[in-house]
C-alpha cells in the first residue's frame, strides 16, 4: 500500500530507533570483535534488567528480582564486560555514557558509581569527552539523598518514565506510582541540579483519551522538566496491552495527540527537537541518539544490550522473551570468559543507504547522501519522495529535504516505507505473528493436537522431541519435518540416553531448545513442548491436563502391555523429566500453572474434541484466528 494510503487510514508503525532492526539480526558464527569497525568517537552503554514492576505495554527484556545478590552478581558481570572491551575503549574518544532500560535507579548509588568508575579507570578521559552519562528511573525510587549521591558519582542527565499524569490510567499500566509521587519526583530531581530531567509520556495506554493526554500534558508542560519525550505506544509481542486492544486509543486519536502535545508544549518555551522529543532551550538534549544517527558506534553491556558498529550490528543474548533465563545465560557467558553476542547482522552498502536515509529523514541532505552513496535520493527514493511532496509533509531548500509539522507526526510510518522488503518480511513476522505453545505430560496428546491445531492454521508444527532425537543420533535436522512419536521416547536406548542427559555438563536439550525459540522468534509456529512454556513468553499457552491413570491405559493399550506396567514407565518419566528441567534450567515443569493462558482437562474428552476446544479457546479469545 502506499504512503498516502496508509496515511489516510491513519496507519500506525511504532517508533523505529534502529535499523537493521533486531528481528534481522541471526545467530553469530565466529564471532570476534576483530571482524567489527568502530568510530573513534563512541557511545556506551550498560543494560540493567531488574524492575519492580512489569508495565503492561513493556516488552522490554527485564525481571523482578529483589535478591541482592542477582543484582551485585549481575553487575559485576557487566564489569567484566566492560574489561572485555578494554582495548577498545581505552583508545576511543567516550560521547556518552547510559546506564538504562530497566530501572538501574534500582541499583545503589555505590552500585552505579562502580560501572561508571570501571569506564574512567579504562578511559581516563571520561569525564572530559562525555557530556551525557546519564540514568534511567522510575518516579517511585527518586530520593533526594540517593540521587544526589548518582550525581556526585557523574549522572549529569536523569530519564524518568512518568507515563501519565492521570493516576488511573497509571495504575492500569500496572506500575506502581502516583501522580503525586511522579510530581514530587521531578521536582526532587530540579532541586538536585541534574543538567537534564528527561520525562517520558506515552500516548495510547489503556483507556486514555486525547482528553485525558491534554490534560497530563498540560500539567507536564507546568513542571518544566528539561526534556520531554512523548511515546506512541508501541506494540509489543507478548505484552499484557496486547490482549486489551479494546481498551486502547484509536490510531486516528494518537496523532491528534502529537497535534496537541505540541501546541501545548510550543506554548510552554519548549523546542521540538525530532517527532518526539521537545526540550527547553539548551545545547544538547539526547546525545546517544543522535550520535547514533550520525553513524557514530555505540557498545552496549548487559544481557540484552545491542552494539552498533560501523559494519555490523550485533546483540547479546540468544533468546527472544525468555527473560530470566536471558540474564542466566548472560551471566554464565561471562563468567566463563565469553563474549556474549549472541546474533547479529552486517550491514550491507544497500542497507546502509537505508539506514541513512531513516536516521536522518527529519533533516535530509541530498548532497550529503550522493556523497556517501554514490546516487540522488529523489531517484533512490523517487516514490516515497513524491508522496512526502503530495503530502505536503516536507519543506525543501535547495539541498535540504525538512519534515515539517505534520510530517513529523508521521516520522515512523515513513521511516518503515524504507525498509528493504528483506527486513520487511522479518518485521512482518515478528508483528503480526502467533505461535501456540501446547503443553502436557506424556501421553496427554499433545503432539496430535499440535498437528491439528498447526494445519487447521496454517502453522509450522514442531516437534522439539524430533529435533532433539536427530540431535542425539547426530542427524541432520529439516525443522519442517520434525517428527514425534516414534515410539523412540519409550524404548530401552532411551533410558540409556536419558540417563547421560541427566549426567551430562551440557545436554543436547539446551541446543534443541535454542533451535526451537529461533523458530518462534521467526512467527507462526506451533510446538508441543514441556519446559518452553516456562522458558519463553513468544507464544499462546495451553496446558492438555490428564490424569496418570487415564495416560497409563492409554500406553498399556497402544504397546500390549500391562497397566502397572505402563503406570510405572510413566511414573519414571514424570520424575526424571521432572528433574532434568529443574537441572537445565532451573524450572519445575510440575509448578506455576499461571503461566497458561489456557488449561483443558482433557480425562473425558476424544482426541477430535480436545482439538475442537483448544481451537473454540483460539478463536474466541484471538480474533486473528477466525479467518
Ligand atoms: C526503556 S523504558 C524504561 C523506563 C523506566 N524503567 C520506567 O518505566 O520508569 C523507556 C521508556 O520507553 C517507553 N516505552 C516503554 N514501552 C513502550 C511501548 N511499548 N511503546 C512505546 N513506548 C514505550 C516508556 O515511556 C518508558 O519510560
Ligand atoms: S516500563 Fe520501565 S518499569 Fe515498566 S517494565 Fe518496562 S522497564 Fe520496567
Amino acid at each position: 500500500m502506499w504512503l498516502i494510503e496508509k496515511v489516510k487510514n491513519n496507519e500506525f508503525w511504532p517508533e523505529v530507533y534502529t535499523y537493521p532492526t533486531t528481528r534481522a539480526y541471526e545467530p553469530l558464527n565466529n564471532f570476534s570483535l576483530k571482524k567489527v569497525k568502530f568510530s573513534q568517537d563512541i557511545n556506551l552503554y550498560a543494560h540493567i534488567p531488574f524492575c519492580k514492576q512489569i508495565c503492561a505495554y513493556c516488552g522490554y527484556l527485564k525481571i523482578i528480582d529483589n535478591s541482592p545478590i542477582m543484582k551485585e552478581t549481575y553487575v559485576t558481570c557487566i564489569l567484566k564486560e566492560i574489561e572485555m572491551y578494554k582495548d577498545i575503549i581505552k583508545t576511543k574518544t567516550i560521547k556518552t555514557l547510559h546506564i538504562w532500560w530497566g530501572t538501574p535507579s534500582l541499583l545503589s548509588p555505590e552500585i552505579i558509581k562502580k560501572i561508571i568508575t570501571k569506564v574512567h579507570t579504562i578511559n581516563p578521559n571520561l569525564f572530559k569527552t562525555a557530556l551525557e552519562i546519564s540514568l534511567e528511573a522510575s518516579p517511585e525510587t527518586v530520593e533526594y539523598k540517593r540521587f544526589l549521591a548518582y550525581k556526585k558519582a557523574g549522572i549529569n542527565r536523569v530519564s524518568i518514565g512518568i507515563q501519565s499524569l492521570d493516576d488511573n490510567e497509571i495504575t492500569l499500566c500496572g506500575r506502581k506510582n502516583t501522580v503525586q509521587v511522579s510530581t514530587k519526583a521531578i521536582k526532587t530531581l530540579q532541586k538536585i541540579g541534574f543538567k537534564n530531567v528527561v520525562v517520558d509520556l506515552m500516548i495510547g495506554i489503556q483507556w486514555q483519551t486525547v482528553t485525558s493526554f491534554t490534560k497530563s500534558v498540560q500539567k507536564l508542560a507546568k513542571l518544566q522538566a528539561d526534556t520531554i519525550e512523548l511515546y506512541a505506544l508501541g506494540m509489543m509481542p507478548n505484552t499484557r496491552i496486547v490482549y486489551q486492544k479494546e481498551t486502547l486509543m484509536n490510531n486516528k486519536d494518537v496523532y491528534a495527540c502529537y497535534d496537541i502535545g505540541r501546541k501545548i508544549l510550543l506554548k510552554a518555551w519548549y523546542i521540538q527537537d525530532c517527532h518526539n522529543r521537545y526540550a527547553l532551550p539548551k545545547t544538547w538534549w539526547f546525545l546517544q541518539e543522535d550520535y547514533n544517527f550520525e553513524d557514530m558506534s555505540t557498545i552496549g553491556f548487559g544481557a540484552w544490550s545491542r552494539t552498533y558498529g560501523i559494519n555490523m550490528y550485533y546483540r547479546n543474548n540468544y533468546y527472544n522473551n525468555v527473560h530470566y533465563k536471558a540474564i542466566t545465560e548472560y551471566i554464565a557467558d561471562i563468567q566463563a570468559n565469553i563474549l556474549p553476542a549472541k546474533t547479529g547482522v552486517i550491514i550491507s552498502k544497500e542497507e546502509k543507504m537505508r539506514q541513512y536515509a531513516i536516521y536522518n529523514i527529519e533533516h535530509l541532505d541530498t548532497t550529503i547522501f550522493k556523497k556517501k552513496f554514490g546516487s540522488e535520493f529523489k531517484k533512490k527514493f523517487a516514490k516515497i519522495y513524491q508522496e512526502l511532496k503530495k503530502l505536503n509533509f516536507i519543506t525543501e531548500e535547495k539541498n535540504k529535504i525538512t519534515l515539517n509539522a505534520q510530517g513529523l507526526n508521521y516520522r515512523d510510518l515513513i521511516a518503515k516505507q524504507f525498509f528493504s522488503p528483506k527486513i520487511m518480511k522479518w518485521e512482518r513476522a515478528y508483528r503480526y505473528s502467533i505461535n501456540i505453545i501446547i503443553f502436557g505430560f506424556s501421553w496427554s496428546g499433545k503432539s496430535v493436537i499440535t498437528n491439528a491445531v498447526g494445519k487447521k492454521y496454517n502453522l509450522k508444527i514442531v516437534h522439539p522431541s524430533g529435533v532433539l532425537r536427530n540431535l542425539c543420533e547426530n542427524k541432520p535436522i529439516d525443522i519442517n519435518k520434525t517428527e514425534y512419536n516414534t515410539g523412540f521416547w519409550e524404548s530401552k536406548k532411551w533410558v540409556k540416553l536419558f540417563n547421560k542427559r541427566l549426567k551430562d555438563e551440557e545436554p543436547l536439550d539446551i541446543q534443541a531448545t535454542k533451535i526451537v525459540i529461533n523458530e518462534l522468534h521467526k512467527g507462526n509456529v506451533v510446538v508441543d513442548s514441556r519446559d518452553l512454556p516456562r522458558l519463553t513468553n513468544n507464544g499462546i499457552k495451553i496446558y492438555l491436563k490428564a490424569d496418570m491413570k487415564v495416560r497409563a491405559q492409554r500406553v498399556a493399550k497402544r504397546s500390549n502391555i500391562s497397566y502397572a506396567q505402563s503406570m510405572k514407565i510413566l511414573k519414571m518419566k514424570y520424575d526424571k523429566t521432572r528433574e532434568l528441567f529443574q537441572k537445565l534450567y532451573n524450572i519445575d515443569i510440575t509448578k506455576n500453572r499461571e503461566v497458561f493462558d489456557y488449561i483443558l482437562e482433557t480425562d473425558n474428552l476424544t482426541e477430535k474434541e480436545v482439538s475442537k476446544k483448544v481451537c473454540d479457546f483460539l478463536e474466541k479469545t484471538y480474533p486473528e484466528f477466525k479467518n
